[in-house]
């Protein structure tokens, strides 16, 4: 057995060897109760002392947060920095070391006097700007020499590496902390901005696909408009062409041909000024639910037995304002539309219900006000529109259909219809599962009232006569004169009778239109009476606020027509047609 081989003696470790222990498991440690636990049993280890504490620097106090002793010592207590030997050694910068406390001026004898101690060392920890003291205490006179004052010094200066490592990680930590919270901050904000950013481009696509719809209508429109006027004159003299040659059976095999063709073009015509808001619409007090239930037993035959009609009406449907025709037509090409999408068969099913589109739904579709609307929605389960093509299928001529199958008018004549009925279409499809159509119809205001029926636009409208107004109230004046220039004829004016006559014999007039009651004697019927004895092919129509304003003359000029005021421009537009377009007063019956 050689001198490697004997075990050492059993012996307790050197203060070195627990000072570099101490040291390794100080920075290791990651809290402030982990440095205290260490330096706690090391300090009284490597001192050999009867007892240490640890105090921490608390503003202007010392804070005496742990110890390890044969009896206790101040754990927890706070003294001023002042009136301690830790705040000595702190605000000193030094350890100090003490053989004898009594006998120490900077010791306060009252708080050493209960416990053992009687000599003690007081390191400072991180000399330069201290935070911390570990003090070791004696319970007799001790010196203590320069080794044990070395090894606490060392300690403590270990100690402030290890609190410098905690505080500088629970800043990071802190740090790291408050960048996780900063990024999910900007997380949510980017989320927020690009939700932000899909809903704009969601509301400007619906806008651009709105305006292209409404300039695709205004372009329809007006070639509508010039090409039913073409295919009047064609028609017109087609029907005058098959009464003077009926019995000519080429002529009429020609002609028959040609009207059929122009007819189905006037039918064409009539579709396209559908959708381009343009038709004219009779809208009445509508049930919805029993427009549908009605419709149903039509459409069930219609579709044939392959495709089941269901029903889902809601009770209690609000009243609409609408054209029932043209409410049922677009029903039925919806129906159709379903139909020809379940070609092996499958379910339609109609349901109704109330439903309010909000602000926010508003603000999302061009052209939708939000409000109460009753709802009527058709679903098929059929093959489904491809989402590229779902922009498109209310674009006149839009069809996916076989040319001889469909013209691509169906759904644009609905989209047009509703849109001109104030209300509201919308689509959701999925291929392979079905289609739903929504429309809304705004609810009918006041339950009360029955709607007139809206007159044909351009009906009534001015082709560039010239009428004469004949009132004494200014105002009235201005406004029937405003009123006549926007229906587009062209207006002289006249407050009296005398003026009235002068303007006649000084301009070419096709109307008159003259208030009864004048000023200066003369009455409107004067007026009328002298005109038409010097200009018989004059029209007249008289205004009066006073439905027995007859007056003397009355029964002569009753065959006259009369407008009673107020009156509205719609009135005025009709009352001018009918008298210009009819014979003359003299030739009326
Ligand atoms: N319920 C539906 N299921 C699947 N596709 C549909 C449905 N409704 C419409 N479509 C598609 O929209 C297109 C346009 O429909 P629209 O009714 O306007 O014209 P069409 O049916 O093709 O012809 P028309 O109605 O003039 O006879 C259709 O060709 C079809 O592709
Ligand atoms: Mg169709």
């Amino acid at each position: 057995m050689n001198a490697t081989d004997q075990p050492l003696p059993p012996n307790d470790p050197p203060p070195w060897s627990i000072l570099v222990e101490a040291i390794e498991s100080l920075s290791a440690a990651r809290t402030l109760e982990r440095i205290i636990e260490i330096v706690r049993i090391a300090a009284r280890d490597i001192s050999g002392a009867d007892g240490v504490t640890f105090v921490l620097r608390d503003g202007d106090l010392c804070h005496y947060v742990d110890e390890n002793a044969i009896s206790p010592l101040w754990k927890g207590q706070k003294f001023p920095m002042s009136a301690c030997i830790s705040g000595w050694a702190m605000l000193n910068k030094r350890t100090a070391v003490i053989p004898d406390i009594y006998v120490d001026p900077r010791i306060p004898q009252d708080a050493y006097r209960p416990t053992f101690v009687k000599s003690l060392i007081m390191a400072p920890v991180r000399v330069e700007d201290p935070l911390a003291a570990i003090g070791a205490y004696w319970a007799d006179h001790h010196l203590p020499n320069a080794h044990e004052t070395a090894l606490l010094e060392s300690l403590a200066r270990a100690t402030a590496i290890s609190l410098a490592n905690v505080s500088l990680e629970s800043s990071l930590r802190a740090a790291t902390a408050q960048a996780v919270t900063q990024a999910e901050e900007i997380r949510t904000a980017y989320a927020e901005v690009k939700r932000e950013a899909m809903q704009r481009q969601q509301t400007e696509e619906q806008l651009r696909q709105s305006q292209k719809m409404e300039a695709i209508g205004q372009l329809t429109g007006g070639m509508a408009h010039d090409f039913n006027n073409l295919l009047s004159v064609i028609i017109g003299n087609l029907d005058l062409l098959l009464t003077e040659k009926e019995n000519d059976p080429t002529t009429r095999e020609l002609a028959g041909h040609a009207l059929e063709a122009a007819l189905r073009g006037a039918d064409l015509i009539r579709r396209l000024l559908a959708f381009a808001r343009r038709q004219p619409l009779q809208p009445r007090r509508v049930d919805v639910n029993e427009l549908v239930r009605k419709l149903a037993t039509l459409m069930q035959r219609m579709l044939g037995e392959h495709i089941k009609v269901e029903l889902d009406l809601s009770s209690d449907v609000w009243t609409v304002i609408v054209d029932p025709a043209q409410l049922e037509t677009s029903l039925a090409n919806l129906a159709t539309n379903a139909r020809d999408a379940m070609p092996q068969g499958g379910r339609l099913r109609i349901a109704t219900a109330n439903r309010y589109l909000d602000e926010d739904y508003a603000a999302r579709h061009a052209e939708v006000i939000a409000g109460d609307y009753a709802m009527i929605e058709v679903t098929d389960t059929g093959m489904g529109i491809p989402g590229h093509l779902i922009g498109r299928i209310f674009e006149p001529f839009f069809t996916t259909k076989a040319q001889d199958k469909g013209t691509g008018l169906g759904l644009s004549m609905v989209f047009g219809f509703i849109k001109q009925s104030g209300g509201h279409i919308n689509v959701y499809s999925e291929e392979g599962v079905g289609t739903t159509f929504r429309l809304y119809v705004p609810r009918a205001l006041d339950e009360a009232q029955e709607p007139v029926a809206v007159p044909e636009k351009n009906a009534a409208i001015g082709k560039g006569e010239v009428v004469l107004i004949a009132e004494d109230n200014a105002e009235v004046r201005r406004v029937a004169a405003m009123q006549l220039t926007s229906l587009g004829y062209r207006v002289l004016e006249a407050g009296d009778v005398s003026t009235a006559i002068r303007a006649l014999e000084n301009n070419h007039v096709d109307l008159l239109l003259t208030d009864i009651i004048m000023p200066g004697g003369r009455s409107g019927y004067d007026l009328a009476h002298a005109a038409l004895a010097r200009w018989p092919a004059l029209r007249i129509v008289l205004t009066s606020g006073f439905p027995d304003a007859m007056g003397k003359d009355g029964p002569a000029l009753a065959k006259l027509p009369m407008l009673n005021k107020p009156y509205r421009k719609d009135d005025l537009a009709r009352a001018l047609r009918l008298a210009l377009d009819g014979p003359p007063p003299d030739q009326a019956p």
